[in-house]
């Protein structure tokens, strides 16, 4: 969908600089706003995610409706993905942090839905080969995180379609080639499995309620390019008599190349993977991390530097600082001038390097335990 002419957001392109407002009007989503907030802030003793209190989950649909229920006692389960065309970057896990939160929160049931078959279909130059050894690569970083085996299933739709193609077809059968058109932009050369596809990202927002026989509210966190998807299943499932899933969704870890757009595989200069090593990250943060310093360190020292354009300050505020008064000294210095450029991005870099140690280490422990997580639960 056009944002405004320069902007395009899709789920799979981002480009143009991001106005999260117009976003909300376009997309015709609620702010997380203090009443929000405090029904969160009531189910989880007062524990408010950072990201929630910083606004990088910036808006969502319905969450107050699924709030009220959880309140009243009724469970919900929750619902997020990834689409492996590459190894995992900093960016996708943004959304898989948080959701982890929301596990612990409120001990609910996540499926993890791994798309293989739609990065074979939107991507020319990769085979089922690849995709399916991609998903089995990624789910390491989800079991990696630390999500709970009981409470997490990880299914990758070409291993499970025997669940998810009986579910799809009755989806599919609700959504007009029209719809699909207006809604993701496709042309006359797309393939027509591409034209499907939203019918299979749409399952499991009412898996759990099929598998038991009874409506169970679903909440899907997730970046807000995947909207798109959601809108359709929002008003295909009341059709098929399931309730409207629910979101919470947040904005981009930008590319280092800047605070516009959003990080993505397909420029790998610009984004860090899960396996990068130290030397590569220190790297690719010292040589490409947009920098809103000065051009000489006096006139940094006399006139400060500008966090919000400061592509290290911005990764450290969503995702690599969670101390809120580590990282308001870190802005107040920055903005002073007594914070260089240079000593910014070694802050980050040190911040990511150990993040992935232990990410890394996790990664290699979790070859034993994912089929746990690929098991029907
Ligand atoms: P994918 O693999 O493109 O992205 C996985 C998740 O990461 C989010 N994301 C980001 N978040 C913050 N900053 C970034 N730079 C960034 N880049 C990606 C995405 O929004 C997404 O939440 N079709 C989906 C797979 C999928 C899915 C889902 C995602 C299937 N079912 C349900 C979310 C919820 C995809 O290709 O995601």
């Amino acid at each position: 969908m056009n944002v405004t002419e320069k902007t395009k957001i899709t789920p799979w392109e981002v480009t143009g600089k991001v106005d999260y407002e117009k976003i909300m009007t376009k997309f015709g989503t609620e702010p997380i706003d203090q009443k929000i907030l405090k029904q969160l802030s009531d189910l989880t003793s007062g524990d408010i995610h950072f990201m929630l209190r910083r606004g990088i989950f910036f808006t969502h649909r319905d969450l107050g409706w699924l709030l009220n229920r959880k309140k009243a006692g009724e469970n919900f389960y929750l619902y997020t993905g990834r689409g492996p065309s590459d190894h995992t970057h900093i960016g996708h896990l943004v959304p898989w942090v948080f959701t982890k939160w929301l596990q612990e929160k409120f001990h609910a049931k996540l499926i993890f839905q791994i798309t293989d078959d739609e990065k074979f279909l939107f991507n020319e130059n990769l085979d089922s080969e690849t995709t399916h050894s991609l998903a089995l690569d990624n789910a390491l970083d989800i079991v990696a995180l630390g999500f709970d085996p009981k409470l997490t299933e990880i299914m990758i739709d070409t291993d499970r379609s025997g669940l998810l193609y009986p579910q799809a077809v009755k989806i599919a059968k609700k959504i007009t080639f029209s719809t699909v058109k207006a809604t993701f932009g496709f042309d006359q050369s797309a393939n027509i499995g591409m034209i499907f596809y939203t019918s299979i990202q749409a399952v499991p927002a009412m898996i759990e309620s099929v598998r038991n026989g009874k409506n169970i509210p679903c909440l899907i966190p997730y970046g807000i390019d995947q909207d798109p998807h959601f809108r359709i299943a929002r008003d295909v499932l009341p059709r098929l008599g399931y309730l409207k899933p629910a979101s919470i969704m947040s904005i981009f870890i930008p590319p280092l190349s800047g605070v516009d757009g959003k990080m993505s595989s397909s420029d790998p200069n610009n984004a860090i993977f899960v396996t990068d090593s130290e030397a590569v990250v220190k790297r690719k943060i010292n040589k490409y991390a947009f920098s809103g310093g000065r051009t000489s360190v006096e006139e940094h020292r006399k006139l400060g530097g500008d966090p919000d354009i400061d592509v290290s300050y911005q990764w450290l505020k969503i995702m690599f600082e969670p101390d809120d008064s580590k990282l308001k000294k870190i802005h107040d210095d920055y903005r002073s001038g007594a914070l260089l450029s240079g000593e910014m991005k070694a802050i980050l870099i040190e911040r990511v390097n150990s993040f992935l140690k232990r990410h890394q280490e996790a990664r290699e422990r979790a070859k034993s335990t994912l089929q746990v997580f690929l098991d029907d639960h």
